[in-house]
């Protein structure tokens, strides 16, 4: 057989009943986990970013993100309950659609995970300059921004990398407990922004309503327009492979599964659609949109310091657990493909210490922040978004590919109307992917020969020498 269309051998049946994970949870513990990993800076900060391509409408890109990644999900949650092994799409796609597209999509989400990383910190950059500035301390705008915003280096999005690194290094994992915690506080503040702002309402703010059509479109090389905005958005939703991971250990997953990710698509997505449309009603879009702190801005412009306070505390205290779940979740991409042989061992090395790879957290640290601290959230996210859309596409494909070649295989979850559900899963992250501005394109291409000439010239070459 070819190299590049070699199959990693792992049984499809192979989630009897004895290998399961003790099942524990039930389909709410699905909808937190679901809750707790999704919401993030793409509700706190791209919210503006969208609004700033779509106008009010950005409400409508919302409802069209969140119903694509609900389709992508579901064939996410099928597949993960088939291939109970880690390394995500990845390792789906090595399962069933082979090497080159495993290591493309594996590729993808080192793109990903480690940009959502450098997103995620800018995003709480905003939010932590805007919080100290709230309390008196006024850090010069040549720290606190990078140059395409008039300053030299974002220095607290660099940090923040550099503290969650260490601590992850250090062998930290989320604990439950926390994240329940952290949970309820990012949400409890989107509660009191919508209480605070909802009574300054103004319907007159819609319009118009979609200022910028619905087509993603450049003007001037600005990427604008409902979908343009919808490609952007994407990014506030994903983290729900975190359910789909969890299904081995969900008491009822043919009936909680589905609830646990469609539940928590469908609460993420109402709380975003609200949270937009208060924010557009309190306050013309133009205001807003160009804030690194939107929410806590337009909080501060209603007159309502101490709710805007809470907001940005809020956004400090939580936003670091997206940024430590991704990173964590790079690292054990990154481990995976390299116990395929795919990387060089060295890289993934386990400290004996510490438990944890070290070497390749401290690496992913060094390259994500450096991009936090130097390139604009906006582009970071579109292309973290680019990487992504490939995956859930590669998982889609792999769920209707299983049901073809494999109708009869255990399947723990079955995706509801597959032949419907997946085709317009692909063909809505294919849409998203190219709704993106092209220069996330130009980049995403970059990316992608540069990984296929590693494979190529070492990772395949390397397996050839094993095989042989
Ligand atoms: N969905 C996550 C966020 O918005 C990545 O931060």
């Amino acid at each position: 057989m070819k190299t590049w269309m070699r199959k990693k051998a792992i049984g499809l049946d192979t989630i009897a009943d004895h290998h399961r994970l003790k099942p524990t949870l039930s389909w709410w513990h699905l909808v937190a986990l679901g809750v707790g990993a999704i919401v993030g800076t793409g509700i706190y900060t791209l919210v503006g970013v969208g609004a700033n391509m779509a106008g009010p409408a950005v409400i409508v890109s919302f409802l069209i993100a969140g119903a694509i990644c609900a389709c992508a999900a579901l064939a996410y949650a099928e597949v993960a309950t088939m291939i109970p092994a880690s390394g995500s799409a990845y390792t789906y796609s090595y399962v069933v659609l082979g090497e080159l597209i495993a290591w493309v999509v594996g590729w993808c989400l080192i793109l990903e995970y480690s940009l959502v990383v450098s997103a995620v910190a800018v995003g709480w950059s905003g939010y932590a300059v805007g919080f100290l500035q709230s309390v008196g301390v006024d850090l010069p705008i040549a720290i606190t921004a990078g140059p395409h915003a008039g300053g030299l280096v974002n220095l607290p999005a660099v940090a923040i990398v550099g503290v969650v690194a260490g601590l992850l290094a250090l062998g930290s994992k989320e604990s439950a407990t926390v994240n329940a915690v952290l949970v309820v506080i990012k949400i409890a503040a989107l509660v009191v922004f919508v209480a605070v702002a909802l009574p300054h309402f103004d319907a007159a703010n819609f319009k118009p309503f979609m200022p910028n059509g619905f087509a993603a479109h450049a003007v001037n090389g600005v990427q604008i327009g409902v979908m343009a905005a919808a490609a952007i958005i994407f990014f506030a939703f994903y983290g729900f492979d975190a359910v789909s991971t969890a299904a081995e250990e969900t008491k009822n997953p043919g009936r909680d599964m589905p609830i646990g990710i469609v539940g928590s698509m469908i609460v993420c997505t109402l709380i975003y659609v609200l949270v937009a449309a208060v924010a557009v009603g309190a306050m013309p879009v133009a205001e807003f949109a160009k804030s690194p702190e939107p929410l806590a801005l337009i909080l501060r412009q209603l007159s309502s310091n101490t709710a805007a306070a809470v907001v940005g505390a809020a956004a400090v205290i939580a936003l670091p657990t997206v940024i430590l779940a991704f990173l964590f979740g790079q690292s054990r991409i990154f481990f995976v493909m390299a116990r395929d042989g795919l990387f060089p061992a060295a890289l993934a090395k386990v400290s004996p210490r510490t438990g944890t790879p070290v070497r390749i957290t401290v690496l992913t640290a060094v390259v994500v922040a450096i991009l936090a601290g130097l390139v604009p959230l906006d582009e970071i996210a579109a292309l973290a978004n680019a990487g992504t859309l490939v995956a859930f596409v590669a998982v889609g494909a792999c769920m209707l590919v299983l049901r073809k070649q494999n109708p009869d295989a255990k399947r723990v979850f079955r995706t509801p109307a597959a032949w419907v559900v997946g085709p317009l899963g692909i063909l809505g992250c294919l849409y998203l992917f190219f709704s993106l501005p092209t220069v996330t394109h130009v980049f995403f291409v970059i990316w992608t020969v540069l990984g296929l000439a590693l494979y190529f010239l070492w990772g395949a070459r390397r397996l050839d020498r094993e095989a042989a």
